[in-house]
């Protein structure tokens, strides 16, 4: 079954009289229950290509249908939607809120559910765990290291119980014994819960580690 497609997406910033396009006509399509990798030097758009798959950009052309639906036509509240429910995300920097706690971070994507409190503890807990980072639910984000953060991120990304993850980087900043956990809670994700998967990545092992591989080069596929 397809999850989502994505039919010649083009990306273009504009700087005053500069444009630079970043994306300059990408396709492919994705199934249910796939786990891919996306590659590609720094600045090949990497990142600008999961916002857009993520709902949290519009491309400048192109068309994007996701679960059959016409995401290209959807207004900002709608993408929001699609976004909230369907779509979870772990960003190249992290983006953890500094005033609240670990807990209370993972905690956030579920408040504008009708999941009681209890509920949402436990669900943050088990996320937690999960990712080995339970030891720290009371800290703030600046007290935690670079892959204390990653892994907080990853969980809170996981407690709405996306159909498809969206993970940019996820492991850029986490050791290799602890990189390889991550995989692993990745490809459980994806066998047991069927979660759909793609994540950027620089790491060429990591791209092996995927049945499918996506090249990004210059804002085009490198197949
Ligand atoms: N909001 C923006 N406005 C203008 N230019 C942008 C914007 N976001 C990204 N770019 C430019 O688009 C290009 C691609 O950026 P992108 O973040 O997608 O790269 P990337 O492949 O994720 O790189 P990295 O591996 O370093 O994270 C870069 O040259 C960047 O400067
Ligand atoms: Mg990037």
């Amino acid at each position: 079954m397809e999850l989502f497609r994505l039919e010649n997406i083009k990306k273009e910033y504009k700087n005053g009289e500069e444009s630079l396009k970043v994306l300059k006509g990408i396709s492919f399509t994705i199934s249910d229950g796939d786990f891919v990798s996306i590659m590609g030097r720094s600045g090949a758009g990497k990142s600008t290509l999961l916002q857009i798959i993520g709902c949290l950009d519009a491309p400048s052309s192109g068309k994007y249908f996701f679960d059959k639906m016409p995401i290209h036509d959807f207004d900002d509240d709608q993408m929001a939607e699609i976004r909230n429910q369907k779509i979870g995300f772990v960003f190249q920097s992290f983006y953890l809120l500094p005033y609240l706690s670990v807990l209370q971070n993972v905690m956030m994507p579920m408040e504008y559910s009708n999941i009681s409190l209890n509920e949402r503890r436990e669900r943050a807990l088990h996320w937690l765990c999960r990712f080995q980072i339970d030891h720290r639910k009371d800290y703030l984000p600046r007290q935690l290291s670079g892959g204390e953060k990653q892994r907080v991120a990853l969980a809170r990304s996981m407690v709405n119980q996306p159909k498809l993850l969206l993970a940019d980087e996820p492991t850029g900043n986490l050791d290799l014994k602890v990189r390889d956990e991550v995989i692993k809670v990745f490809h459980s994700l994806n066998e047991k819960e069927k979660t759909t998967i793609i994540m950027v990545t620089h790491d060429d092992e990591l791209g092996k580690m995927t049945p499918r591989t996506i090249n990004l080069r210059a804002g085009l596929l490198n197949d």
